[in-house]
C-alpha cells in the first residue's frame, strides 16, 4: 500500500477502500506514516468530505487501533456522554458528577482543546494534583470505587485518534463531519459505553454552524452508534455566545465548582439539565423527563452532587483544599477590563472570536507541543440581552503575558454587538435527535 497513491485519491475526490483506511490508521499510529504525509490526507478529507461507508470504516479502524475495555464488570448498563466542543463548555465537570451522585456510573474518558474550543482534560489539569493519566484498569477501579472517574485518552485506547486529533488540532482541520464523528465514536466503541448522550453543539462557537450542518453530524454519529450497538441519542445545544461566563482552563474549573455549589448560569444550568434528564433515561432510572430535573436539582441543592466531585478529585490525588478555597487556585498577572463605548443591549457575542482569543491570550495551543498557561482566559461580565452602559465592562481579559494585553482587548471588543433594541431571549436547546 502507497501512501501517496491514498493521498492522491483522496485529493481528488475519489471514495477509498477499508483496506486503505486501515492501512493509514495502523501505519500512522505505528509511526510509519509521517505527520506531513498524514497532515496532507486529512486536509483533503476535511476539503473533500468521506461518503458514509468510509466514515465507519474510518471510525472501526481507529477504535481498533489500541485496546479495547469491557466496562460490563461496572454495569449492565453504562452511559456516556460527549460534546462536539465549544467554548465556555464545563458541562462534563458539572454533569458528571451530578449524574454520579444519583448512582448511575460515570466512567469518561475526555479531550484536551481543539482549535478554538477547550478541552475538559486540560480543564480537570487546572486543579493541583488531580491525575487524569490514569491506567485503563486504575480508571474501572476508581468507579468501582466511587461511582465516577473522568480522565485522559490513555494511549491504548484509540491511539489512532489521539494522534490525528493533535495533528487537526495544528492544520486547523478540526471542522469536520467525517473526522469529528470517527473521532468521537472510536473512542467511545473502544471504551465498551453502550449508551450514549451526545451534545452536538451549534453556532458561531461550534463547528457546526447551523442547525441543518448539525442535525447531517448528529445523523452520522447516530449511524455509526446504530452498527456499533451504541444506543445514541443527540441533543442540539445552543453555542452562539459562550456557554456560562469563564473561558479558559482554571477559570472554567472556578466556574464548575460555583455550579456544583448550586450557584449555576443559567444557559450553562439548561445545558445540563437537558442532556442529564437523557442520560438518566437512558440509564433506565426514569422516564419522564421534568422528573429526571427534579431528581438533578434535588442532588445539587443538597451538596450531594458537590460531594460527589470532591470523592472524584481526592480519589484521583487532586488537592481538594483548592475546591474550597477557589482563589488559592490563583489569578493571571494581568487582568484588564474591555470597556463599552456605547449604552443599549448585548445583542450578540461572537464565541469563536472570544474563543480564538483565548487560545491567543495563552488557554489553548497554537502548535500541538505548545504548554498552556491555566490562568489565562476570558470572563464575560455581560451576556447577551444584558443592558450595558458606557464605560461598563464588558468582559476581562486574563492573561500572564503582557505583549498579548492590547491586542487581546482591542479583538474582543469586536466581539461583542451592542443594539438600542430588545433583544429576544435564544433557546438553549435546539432539538433532540432520539
Ligand atoms: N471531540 C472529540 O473527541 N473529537 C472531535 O473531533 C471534536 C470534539
Amino acid at each position: 500500500m502507497d501512501i501517496k497513491s491514498i493521498i492522491g485519491k483522496k485529493r481528488e475526490n475519489k471514495e477509498i477502500s477499508k483496506e486503505e483506511i486501515e492501512y493509514f490508521v495502523k501505519a500512522y499510529t505505528e509511526g510509519e506514516i509521517p505527520d506531513y504525509q498524514a497532515a496532507a490526507l486529512i486536509m483533503a478529507i476535511c476539503i473533500n468530505g468521506m461518503t458514509e461507508q468510509e466514515i465507519l470504516d474510518l471510525t472501526v479502524a481507529m477504535a481498533n487501533s489500541g485496546n479495547k475495555v469491557d466496562l460490563s464488570e461496572i454495569d449492565d448498563i453504562v452511559v456516556d456522554k460527549h460534546s462536539t466542543g465549544g467554548v465556555g463548555d464545563k458541562v462534563t465537570i458539572v454533569l458528571m458528577p451530578i449524574i454520579a451522585s444519583l448512582g448511575i456510573p460515570v466512567a469518561k474518558m475526555s479531550g484536551r482543546g481543539l482549535g478554538f474550543t477547550g478541552g475538559t482534560v486540560d480543564k480537570l489539569e487546572a486543579i493541583p494534583g488531580y491525575r487524569t493519566n490514569v491506567s485503563v484498569e486504575e480508571f474501572v477501579e476508581n468507579v468501582k470505587n466511587v461511582g465516577i472517574s473522568l480522565i485522559g485518552q490513555t494511549e491504548n485506547i484509540a491511539p489512532a485518534d489521539k494522534k490525528i486529533y493533535a495533528l487537526r488540532d495544528a492544520i486547523n482541520c478540526t471542522k469536520s463531519i467525517p473526522l469529528i464523528a470517527s473521532s468521537i465514536m472510536s473512542k467511545k466503541i473502544a471504551l465498551g459505553a453502550n449508551k450514549l448522550v451526545l451534545d452536538i453543539t451549534v453556532g458561531n462557537g461550534a463547528f457546526m454552524k447551523t442547525k441543518q450542518e448539525a442535525e447531517r453530524l448528529a445523523k452520522c454519529m447516530k449511524l455509526i452508534g446504530q452498527k456499533a450497538g451504541i444506543e445514541t441519542v443527540c441533543v442540539l445545544t445552543n453555542m452562539e455566545e459562550p456557554l456560562g461566563i469563564n473561558v479558559g482552563n482554571t477559570l472554567e474549573i472556578k466556574e464548575a465548582i460555583e455550579a456544583l455549589k448550586n450557584n449555576m448560569q443559567e444557559d450553562l444550568r439548561e445545558v445540563v439539565y437537558a442532556l442529564g434528564a437523557q442520560m438518566i433515561k437512558l440509564a433506565g432510572r426514569g422516564e419522564d423527563v421534568n422528573q429526571n430535573i427534579a431528581m438533578m436539582e434535588e442532588t445539587l441543592q443538597s451538596g450531594k452532587a458537590y460531594q460527589k466531585f470532591l470523592e472524584l478529585i481526592t480519589n484521583q490525588d487532586g488537592d481538594i483544599s483548592f475546591l474550597h478555597d477557589t482563589q488559592k487556585l490563583g489569578e493571571a498577572k494581568y487582568v484588564i477590563p474591555v470597556l463599552s463605548e456605547k449604552d443599549g443591549v448585548v445583542e450578540q457575542i461572537d464565541a469563536e472570536l472570544v474563543g480564538s482569543i483565548s487560545v491567543y491570550v495563552g488557554a489553548g495551543r497554537v502548535k500541538k507541543e505548545d504548554e498552556i498557561d491555566m490562568l489565562a482566559g476570558i470572563v464575560l461580565n455581560k451576556k447577551r440581552g444584558q443592558e450595558v452602559k458606557t464605560g461598563e465592562p464588558l468582559a476581562y481579559v486574563h492573561t500572564n503575558d503582557e505583549s498579548k494585553v492590547k491586542g487581546a482587548v482591542e479583538n474582543l471588543k469586536q466581539a461583542f454587538k451592542i443594539t438600542d433594541k430588545k433583544v429576544k431571549k435564544a433557546s438553549t436547546v435546539l432539538g433532540i435527535i432520539k
